[in-house]
């Protein structure tokens, strides 16, 4: 997909777990290669054939060069699904705001699609994606087609791009001035008249972008029980058991991988280092 960001498809191998296998979007799950370590990854698409997934992996260190390295019928080992994922129950009825930064925009798409896999049952949908140009930008063609076509299936798609002088991004700009824009994602959220009633916003990107998303939409009136955030930390065991992704203190503490990793802004309020 980009010089770093792979896409991998995989499917199980065992029968039986293909039965059971089955995820929500915003879980997780630890994926390991043999002799060099795991690293947990976000599935990036919805559930639709059973014991098939796809994860978007960007690499930055032993496990995920490992994963790059492999060709194509190797075997990779997995556990889980973890986490609680996106409240997608919760959110139906509602319009979406899904807002991401970079690769923040992997788990996001299983909520994209898991909506539109389910039209009825969710109000408009706007998606505000940051990118630092557009050799950046993953899932290039088909998040094209939502911000040209994406009307037809009420769907926004909106994009932000930090390098100005990135020739591909200033074209869409010109194609369409109203969702295309120079700047960081949150720019997306100034120019855009969104109205939070009946609305939750979904956020995930890198740790910096969530202060300035978070301050921009409670500017207005986003509650913070109506912004869901998906949160990063270290973790080993991804199942409560070894502490390595505690966050909080004494009133309340949260295990990123047990209780998230999706938080609302309400829980990053009480619990303090998660945000
Ligand atoms: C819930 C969750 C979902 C994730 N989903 C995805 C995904 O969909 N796609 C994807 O590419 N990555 C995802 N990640 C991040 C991914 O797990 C890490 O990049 C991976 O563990 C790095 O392992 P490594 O052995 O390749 O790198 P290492 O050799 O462990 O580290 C390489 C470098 O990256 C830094 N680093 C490693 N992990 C993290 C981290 N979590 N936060 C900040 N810095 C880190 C290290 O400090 C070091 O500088 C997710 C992480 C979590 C917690
Ligand atoms: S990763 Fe072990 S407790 Fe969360």
């Amino acid at each position: 997909m980009t010089s770093i960001e792979k896409l991998f498809y995989l499917r199980l191998v065992d029968s039986k777990a293909v039965e059971e296998f089955h995820y929500n979007p915003g879980q997780f799950l630890e994926i390991s290669v043999p002799g060099v370590g795991e690293a947990p990854i976000s599935v990036c698409n919805v559930q639709k054939t059973p014991g098939e997934l796809q994860l978007c992996i960007r690499k930055v260190g032993r496990v995920t060069n490992a994963i790059h390295r492999l060709k194509e019928k190797d075997l990779l080992w997995l556990r889980g699904p973890y986490g609680n994922g996106f409240p997608m129950g919760v959110m139906e009825n509602h319009n979406l705001l899904l807002i991401a930064g970079g690769l923040g925009i992997a788990p996001l798409r299983s909520v994209l699609q898991h909506a539109l896999l389910h039209r009825d049952k969710y109000g408009l949908i706007t998606v505000m994606y940051g990118v630092r140009c557009y050799s950046t930008m993953l899932f290039r063609e088909e998040f094209l087609k939502l911000f040209r076509e994406g009307d037809k299936l009420g769907v926004e798609f909106l994009l932000a791009y930090e390098d100005k002088s990135d020739a591909e991004c200033y074209q869409l700009a010109c194609e369409r001035s109203d969702r295309c824009m120079s700047g960081l994602v949150t720019k997306l959220i100034e120019a855009t008249p969104i109205k939070p009633d009946n609305t939750y916003a979904v956020i995930c990107g890198p740790p910096v972008m969530y202060k300035f998303v978070v301050k921009e939409l409670t500017q207005r009136h986003f509650t913070p029980a109506q912004i869901y955030m998906t949160m990063e930390r270290r973790m080993k065991c991804g199942v409560g058991k070894c502490g390595h992704c505690i966050t909080g203190s004494s009133n309340s503490i949260k295990y990123v991988c047990k209780d998230g990793p999706v938080f609302t802004y309400l829980d990053a309020l009480k619990t303090r280092g998660l945000l």
